[in-house]
């Protein structure tokens, strides 16, 4: 139902920032939802134009209330709603009538509700579409900046100001959340409660966030992204301009469907999140620790020169933990130059270890920890530094703490995190820390999922401008492979019969090997001779999936009579092995020459629209797993050469052990290929060619075996 709005800068100020707000619903009576959202209004210091609407009070908390809408003395930019359900269409048409042009539905009842309350939701859009309004909800806890400032929710509470726009597909999250800041001390720009996202979703949100000029980082807690494109698009046009960290909760069931291909079975139901969100530069949380954790990284550090990281450390264990967390997350160990080495020789005990981790040992003070520090912090081949303490009873964590925060400020432009593990000895020093604007956690894989997300994002801004070729895919057939697909349709079929698949390759340019089907064995041998031998048998099924398991397809056959042999054998075995299926006949194929097996193939995801997959080919892909993902749409020469390079088979084709290069170029056209297909024909459901078998450079590619299979 969510679609994205429209394009152009963001249409949302004045819903953040509205000059005048009503509440509709608002109470006299304490405890009523409408009540609660007139009082945190006017506690948030709002200063625009507010009008409490209720049919029978004239006052409410203070403020004069007016019988509807249209008795307000003024424009309403914002009505925030909060009546019950069967009132709120009549109330939304009044809204449209005068002018209002943003929405917070509060009330609940909706899509969440089942059947009934789903076309409430399509009903109640419908009327705010007609007017050209825009809303948030319903089913809602409400909206929040603190820079304008308004509190237009009834959360128990106003966040500290910030700079963490904060997103929720769950209002229970989103006061979970708010009270938690309170009590940490973490400050927010933006807070929305995205509710049941009929009209605005967290694109529209996202990029509202992302020109507000005062979100520095954008959070977001959500279930699902219905509109894939519109994220994509407005993720894109954000660029690197503001980190976007998501958690997608749900993955389990979301996108969980049976998959007749390797592709789709490969892809699992949440893959297509991870490959987005990748190509689109958005960090993905796993936890709500690491959302946060995250946040507070990117609104307190600067982002690394790079991915080598130094540890500074009182104690060998928590060092070794940190270095392997460090590896674990992508980041590297600095190597220190020979000059901070000898400095620390100089100063620190024998004992002591003066490559990374840098171990200032147990009876270190703090002039020890602060000497080290210095110099590791000033050390060229370092990016970021994590300061790690244990206290034993020789070290003043707060003079520890004060050291960190003294010699940071000397090289602002290098984060620095902390890990000072323990528990009251360290509570003071590590506040201490977190009010100087340096991240401290109780445990060193915290502090380094932090700097890895600084790190990950530094290396999505530096990717290359995008100066990608696009793939162009000449020599196509539209009208011809058009054809083909509406043939199987018109016969009910949703798989392709082999020589469809084959005349769809070739449609669209993708070498296949030569084919044709067999109903008896003259015509089977008649083939193989104008093929010329040797050539491949294989039986014609749509239900026979996997033709291997019971003899299926024969290889190498050379004279007439084999030929003749194996197409009555074939037959006769399928009979036997799947008495109910229907065969068509039996596919001739010339027998080629063995190239390096690979496959690719598509699946189409309900939110991102097809993900196109390449690997190592074969009978053990589904074992090996040894496949890249990318997302078909707006694929591009550079993103699929990344995603050729990030397989295994990657290191084949570049000639392995004394072996001539393949033609990798060709493989990357093929995918183009393959990409296109799969977006201008949406009725393809998945795809699989399996084996491609890729030749040397200049030599191509061909595909053995094409699997189609079209949505239902
Ligand atoms: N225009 C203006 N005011 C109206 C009105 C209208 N058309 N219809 C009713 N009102 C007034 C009522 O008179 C009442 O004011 P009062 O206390 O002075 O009588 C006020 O609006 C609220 O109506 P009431 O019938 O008392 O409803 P309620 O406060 O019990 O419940 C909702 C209303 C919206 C809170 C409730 O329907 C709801 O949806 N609750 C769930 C909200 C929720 O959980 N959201 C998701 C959070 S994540």
């Amino acid at each position: 139902m969510a679609q994205a709005s429209q394009s152009g800068p963001s249409h949302l100020r004045g819903m953040f920032a509205p000059q005048s707000v009503a509440v509709v619903g608002a109470s006299r009576s304490q405890g009523k939802i409408g009540h609660s959202i007139l009082k945190n209004i006017i506690d948030s210091a709002y200063g625009g134009a507010l009008y409490p609407v209720n049919p029978r009070e004239d006052e409410i908390l203070g403020r004069r209330s007016y019988p509807s809408l249209a008795a307000c003395p003024g424009p309403v930019e914002l009505a925030v709603i909060a009546v019950p359900a069967p009132a709120v269409p009549a109330v939304v048409e009044d809204c449209g009538r005068h002018g209002v042009r943003y929405l917070v539905v509060i009330t609940a009842g909706y899509k969440e509700v089942g059947t009934e309350g789903l076309t409430r939701e399509k009903d109640l859009l419908a009327l705010v579409r007609r007017y050209g309004m825009k809303m948030l909800g319903p089913n809602c806890l409400g909206l929040m900046d603190t820079h304008t400032p308004l509190n237009a929710s009834f959360a128990a509470g106003f966040p500290l100001k910030g700079e963490i726009a904060f997103l929720s597909q769950s209002g229970a999250v989103c006061a979970a959340i708010l009270d938690w800041s309170l009590s940490v001390g973490l400050g927010f720009s933006k807070f929305v409660s995205l509710g049941n996202k009929a009209d605005l979703t967290e694109v529209d949100f996202i990029r509202e966030a992302a020109e507000d000029g005062y979100s520095k980082v954008i959070l977001c807690y959500v279930e699902d992204v219905v509109d894939g494109q519109g994220f994509m698009d407005t993720v894109a046009a954000i660029g690197a301009g503001t980190p976007i960290v998501i958690l997608k909760a749900g993955a389990s069931q979301a996108g969980a469907r049976a998959a007749s291909s390797h592709t789709g079975a490969l892809a699992g139901s949440d893959l297509a999140y991870d490959v987005a969100f990748h190509q689109a530069g958005v960090l993905r949380a796993r936890t709500m620790e690491e959302l946060f954790d995250l946040a507070i990284a990117f609104t307190t550090q600067p982002l690394p020169a790079g991915d080598r990281v130094a540890i500074v450390t009182n104690s060998g264990g928590p060092g070794i933990i940190a270095t392997d967390a460090i590896e674990a997350r992508g980041l590297k160990m600095a190597e220190l130059t020979r000059e901070t080495v000898e400095h620390l020789r100089q100063e620190l005990p024998p004992t002591a270890s003066f490559y990374n981790p840098v171990d200032v040992i147990g009876d270190a003070d703090d002039h020890r920890y602060d000497f080290a520090f210095r110099h590791v912090l000033a050390d060229p081949g370092v990016d970021s530094v994590l300061c790690m303490l244990t206290r034993p009873a020789v070290i003043d964590p707060m003079l520890v703490a004060g050291s960190i925060i003294a010699r940071r400020r000397e090289h602002p432009a290098k984060p620095v995190v902390a890990a000072f593990l323990g528990g009251d000895n360290v509570a003071a020093a590590t506040r201490e820390l977190i009010a100087a604007g340096i991240p401290c956690f109780n445990f060193p894989e915290r502090a380094v999922t932090a700097l890895s997300g600084l790190a990950r994002f530094q290396a999505f801004r530096r990717r290359a401008p995008r100066a990608d070729r696009t793939i162009a895919v000449e020599g196509v057939d539209r009208e011809g492979a058009a054809a083909i697909l509406a043939g199987a349709r018109e016969d009910r079929r949703v798989v392709l019969l082999a020589d469809e698949s084959a005349a769809l390759m070739r449609a669209y340019g993708i070498p296949v090997v030569p084919s044709g089907l067999a109903t008896g064995a003259e015509q089977a041998v008649a083939l193989a001779e104008q093929f010329g031998y040797p050539v491949v048998l294989k039986v014609a099924s749509p239900q026979i999936l996997h033709k291997t398991d019971f003899g299926g397809v024969r290889l190498n056959l050379e004279t007439s009579s084999e030929v003749t042999d194996a197409f009555f054998e074939i037959v006769d075995g399928a009979r036997r092995y799947q008495p109910r299926a229907a065969i068509h006949g039996v596919e001739v194929q010339k027998m080629m020459r063995v190239g390096i097996e690979l496959i690719m193939g598509v699946s189409r995801d309900v939110h991102f629209g097809p993900l196109l997959m390449f690997g190592l080919g074969g009978i053990y892909v589904n074992l090996l797993k040894d496949v890249s993902f990318r997302l078909a749409r707006g694929a591009t020469w550079e993103e699929i050469e990344a995603m050729v390079s990030e397989t295994k088979a990657y290191a084949l084709l570049r000639g392995y052990r004394g072996k001539p290069p393949a033609d990798v170029d060709a493989v990357i056209d093929v995918l183009g290929r393959v990409a296109a297909l799969a977006q201008e024909f949406p009725g393809i459901a998945e795809l699989d060619i399996n084996p491609l078998f890729a030749y040397e450079r200049g030599e191509g590619v061909c595909a053995l075996d094409v699997k189609v299979t079209l949505s239902e």
